[in-house]
């Protein structure tokens, strides 16, 4: 009878419990989704129908097929939320969905995050998960309101996809191996980073089978995601067979192929002796894993296995790219990550990491395996690329909140010392027996811990002595991702703002007045060539026609682009015509002391053009005898009569007079003598502004 009320109470506190992590979990969302909107960019965009749609507005004269050429999901994503929207009668327009699209995600991804980290711990652990993700900058930064890229919802799926992977695991069911599929499908259709989805899974399961923890439930959910998942994944057009024959692809297939091998010996085991087994399983296994190996040795001599693509070759060596593929070294994302950033946008939650994993080791069920392999790898991943920070953030989150909710659960135990071990055994009924032995374990550990804290050694309660620090650490790192999101991350990446000396602020708005410009002064057929990194805002803004643009997919043309602006007008004048080019432009910072101008991306463009035209563009050429990228007089000949260069310094000293000429960004003073521009002509802009 007493136990019957007992259970009863319990429960009805449970649900109360239950219903409190909820709304404390919408305010979560709700603050994920605010946390974003501090700033609001001026966005363009319509939706159009993807397989008959051909951009002509870029990569003159080729254009390019958007449907090929693009991960399509997010476009999806939004066109479908307006199309819900507009059918309940809401009429916004498809700008706000889009500028509104990575907020919104961001809060699907704390809900994402808090069911991850209850799987790996439990509730509590999950609201702090859900909070860190949250507000950490690391992943505001590419989910601010108006920042529409891919990245903006490929965080969610990539933690509901690893939720739905550890839920399979744990309980062998398809039904969730078919879900995660589904969810590496979107993954895929959204984002490139899905090969780190395809790549740690099946590690997850290797590593599984090698410290000989198969079982049928592994089998089952790995091998549902991964036919479903692979199948699915190939009707992205841009993806198409890649998953048959690429590198990156074939660590799923042998861990695919491996586990029906371990699988099938489990089976044969079951109908022999062991001694019997042992040599039958060890024939099994030398033989296959010879033929396999050799099978895929054969296909990646002949090339019918495509070898690393670029970008993800240079994740292991890391200095591949710099030499071999330069349009990948140039983007400052792909960069390694230097030191501070790591505490920039992660703060406390940084030192907390190994915290984190070390818990898992403790633990160390299948699916604090999961964890331990994400931890490593995505740390590693992240050292070598600023970019791939965000894929770092969730794992982080994670790990550190179920440190910081370990801490809490042995220092804050509502509950008396006597009634910990009942009430955790009654309401967490243990999905599989396997879970029951260690966690009665530690809960013990809990208790006898907490023994001694009620004890305190100078008579104080020694809790307050840890929490307090803890809570002071926890309002610290809120101070700090508020800082960041306002500071850093908040500002258009269009429109600059600096300080003046005086400390207030200074807004230069020079970009988007160029392409005003270019739209209200230039016809409406010309075609504009530039570095690609304006391509996207040309088209967009000016609504000409440029060369290239941010969609990198054709290096020959890029490299072009780069060898016309790195040689001789006389060189360049006959190519430009041949793309019919009517207008060039080049960004110069060195009046206001803009650093990101095309001076400083020049090697990049040189070294680029050199990747693809060896004989015409040459690097040592536009060093000096002493090894050093000079652009004053000391510049080389080579230099001094390059397209870029001349664009750049035309007409520059006239602005000072009778004082020196000095570049503002690279402190170096050009020389006086006139720079005469034969084949091309200065826009005219002045007559328009003065
Ligand atoms: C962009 O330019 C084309 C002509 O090149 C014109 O037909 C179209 O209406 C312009 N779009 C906008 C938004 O101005
Ligand atoms: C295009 O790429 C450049 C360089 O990576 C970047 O600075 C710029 O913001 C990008 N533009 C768009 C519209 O994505
Ligand atoms: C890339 O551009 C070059 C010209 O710059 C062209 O010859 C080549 O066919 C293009 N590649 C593809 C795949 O279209």
């Amino acid at each position: 009878m007493q136990k019957q009320t007992t259970k009863i109470s319990s429960a009805s506190v449970d649900s109360y419990k239950t219903g409190l992590r909820l709304l404390i979990l919408m305010l979560i969302g709700i603050l994920g989704f605010s946390s974003r909107l501090f700033s609001i960019v001026r966005f363009e965009s319509v939706i159009h129908e993807f397989d008959p749609w051909f951009d002509e507005l870029s990569w003159y004269p080729l254009g390019r097929v958007v449907g090929g050429t693009v991960y399509p999901g997010i476009m999806v994503t939004a066109g479908l939320i307006h199309y819900i929207l507009h059918l309940f009668n809401f009429p916004i327009d498809i700008r706000e969905v889009c500028v509104f699209l990575a907020p919104l995600f961001s809060a699907f991804t704390a809900f994402a995050t808090y069911l991850l980290t209850k799987e790996l711990k439990d509730e509590r652990a999950g609201l702090l998960a859900a909070l860190f993700i949250a507000i950490a900058p690391g992943y505001i930064s590419r989910s601010v309101a108006g920042s529409y890229d891919n990245e903006g919802i490929a965080i969610f799926l990539l933690m509901i996809t690893y939720f739905y992977w550890i839920k399979a695991l744990k309980t062998g069911s398809s039904l969730y191996g078919s879900i995660t599929a589904f969810f590496y499908f979107y993954m895929v259709s959204a984002w490139g980073g899905y090969v780190f989805i395809i790549n740690l899974i099946p590690l997850h399961a290797f590593a599984l089978i090698l410290m000989g923890r198969y079982s049928p439930r592994l089998y089952v959910s790995y091998t549902s995601f991964y036919i479903i998942g692979t199948l699915s994944s190939m009707q992205i057009p841009f993806v198409g067979f890649q998953p048959t024959f690429t590198s990156e692809h074939m660590a799923a297939l042998g861990v695919f192929g491996l586990l029906q091998l371990v699988a099938f010996s489990y089976l044969v085991r079951s109908h022999f002796t062991e001694k019997q087994f042992k040599s039958v399983f060890r024939v099994l296994l030398y033989g296959v894993g010879a033929a396999g190996a050799g099978l895929l040795g054969l296909l990646a001599v002949t090339g019918k296995i495509a070898p690393f693509t670029g970008r993800f070759y240079s994740l292991y060596d890391t200095g591949y790219a710099k030499i071999h593929i330069p349009i990948i070294a140039s983007v400052s994302e792909h960069q390694p990550t230097a030191w501070p950033s790591f505490f920039f946008d992660l703060h406390v939650l940084i030192p907390l990491l190994p915290a984190g994993v070390f818990l898992c080791f403790k633990r160390l069920k299948d699916e604090h395996v999961f964890v331990i392999l994400y931890a490593v790898s995505a740390s590693y991943f992240a050292g070598v690329m600023v970019r791939l920070m965000l894929t770092l953030t969730p794992i982080v989150c994670v790990a550190s909140a179920m440190a910081f909710s370990e801490l809490f659960d042995t220092y804050l135990e509502p509950v008396p010392v006597a009634e910990v071990t009942t009430t955790v055994n009654d309401s967490t009924p243990s999905s599989f027996s396997k879970s029951s032995s260690p966690k009665k374990k530690s809960d013990s550990i809990i208790t006898s811990k907490h023994q001694l804290s009620n004890k305190g050694i100078w008579g104080v309660d020694i809790k307050y002595i840890t929490i307090i620090p803890m809570v002071f650490i926890l309002w610290h790192f809120v101070l700090h991702c508020t800082w960041v999101t306002s500071n850093a991350y908040s500002s258009p990446s269009i429109v600059l703002a600096s300080r003046n000396p005086d400390g207030s602020q200074h807004i230069i708005d020079d970009f988007r007045e160029a392409y005003y410009w270019l739209r209200e002064n230039t016809e409406e057929k010309c075609r504009i060539m530039s570095w690609w990194d304006y391509g996207y805002q040309i088209t967009g803004m000016a609504n000409r026609t440029v060369l290239v643009d941010n969609n990198t997919w054709n290096n020959t043309h890029i490299a072009t682009v780069g060898k016309m602006m790195a040689s001789s007008e006389e060189v360049a004048y006959p190519i430009m015509r041949r793309h019919d080019v009517d207008y060039v432009l080049v960004i110069f910072g060195g009046v206001l002391g803009y650093s990101g101008d095309d001076i400083n991306k020049f090697l990049w463009m040189i070294r680029i053009g050199e990747g693809v035209y060896p004989k015409e563009v040459n690097e040592r050429a536009f060093f000096t005898d002493r090894g050093e990228y000079k652009v004053d007089e000391n510049a080389t000949p080579t230099m001094k009569n390059s397209l870029m260069y001349k664009m750049s310094y035309y007409r520059f000293p006239e602005l000072f007079g009778q004082q020196q000429a000095v570049d503002r960004v690279r402190g170096a003073v050009i020389p006086k003598k006139p720079i005469k521009l034969s084949t091309l002509d200065e826009g005219n802009w002045n007559k328009q502004f003065l």
